[in-house]
């Protein structure tokens, strides 16, 4: 049986100063995303760079015990596309151990009003320096779309890129406001990851959905600077851009949610069920639902009480 051992949820007068005010939390509810203080240091950020080279070259803590139908993992044989590799915090305990700094999870608490935060999901990303390359292009969704089987609608995403990121790199760009517009149009495809989609239809959908709300749509390329990093709501539309500077664009999609998120059953119109890959991972709940509190896939990255010790 995997264990954790109890950490200690606490920070310093420095790091208490680098949390999201009052004003901060305001701006983030209105607008559904976030510019963080720098939140790593150089060093830090440096580490995940020679991390992430490590896990590229085949370097692993642990792999996980079975393959879930939809994983990202990009591997060397696949070429210079753009790369996304899935459940890192599970499989390098150098990257993990840099992610799972308790200053994320109290900024992410802060921002989602929520006591816990625990990890969902860790998407380390490269977009290769080919700036015609089309799998470098991000087309707009949001984030809940692939979380149908979870309950909570407070979930949220830090991206973390690994160096100062603009938007000749590609870098996230958020529609502003959008977490609050109601949703038009939604079928069943919508709970397909974007690279399997077309890319004109979700362009499609978001116009249509602007237009359903009765507003604007407002793009925002994130400037972020190195150590820095944004947040999003799960309920955000955003979408990235090609990368056309001469540097690779690295970054890690944290993918985060609150205490409360537990796993439901959600069928979809052809009869069948919503799945997530953590579906055929995770322990089980009494009854028999995938635990979304698993400690070996979904640590507890920030706890208001001071200390977690699930599992
Ligand atoms: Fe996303």
């Amino acid at each position: 049986m995997t264990t954790t051992p109890t950490r200690s949820f606490t920070l310093t007068e420095q790091e208490l100063a680098l949390l999201p005010d009052d004003d901060d939390v305001a701006f983030y509810a209105e607008h559904g995303w976030y510019l963080s203080k720098k939140l790593f240091t150089d060093q830090e950020v440096d580490r995940l760079v020679a991390a992430s080279e490590d896990y590229y070259a085949g370097e692993r803590s642990r792999t996980l015990p079975v393959r879930p139908p939809r994983l990202a993992a990009w591997q060397p044989s696949d070429g210079p596309v753009q790369r996304h590799n899935d459940y890192v915090h599970y499989e390098s305990d150098p990257l993990a151990g840099l992610l799972r700094k308790p200053l994320i999870g109290a900024v992410a608490a802060r921002l989602a009003g929520a006591a816990e935060i625990r990890v969902f999901q860790s998407t380390l990303i490269l977009k290769p320096a080919v700036s015609g390359e089309p799998s470098n292009i991000v087309p707009w969704h949001f984030d809940k779309h692939y979380w149908s089987t979870c309950t909570s609608e407070r979930m949220l995403t830090a991206f973390i890129p690994f160096h100062d990121c603009d938007e000749e790199m590609g870098t996230l760009t958020v529609v502003d406001g959008s977490h609050l517009w109601k949703e038009t149009g939604r079928d069943d495809s919508m709970t397909k990851h974007f690279a399997e989609r077309d890319k004109a239809d979700l362009e499609r959908v978001l116009a249509e959905n602007a237009a359903y709300n009765g507003t604007e749509i407002r793009k925002v390329p994130l400037v972020i600077p190195k150590g820095h990093m944004s947040f999003h709501h799960c309920l955000t539309y955003h979408g990235s851009g090609p990368n056309r500077s001469p540097r690779p664009r690295r970054a890690v999609s944290f993918h985060l949610q609150d205490g409360g998120n537990e796993y439901r059953r959600f069928e979809l119109s052809d009869g069948g069920v919503a799945a997530y890959n953590h579906d055929v991972l995770v322990r089980r709940l009494p009854d028999g639902r995938p635990d979304y509190a698993d400690p070996a896939f979904c640590p507890v990255l920030w706890s208001a009480d001071g200390s977690a010790d699930h599992g």
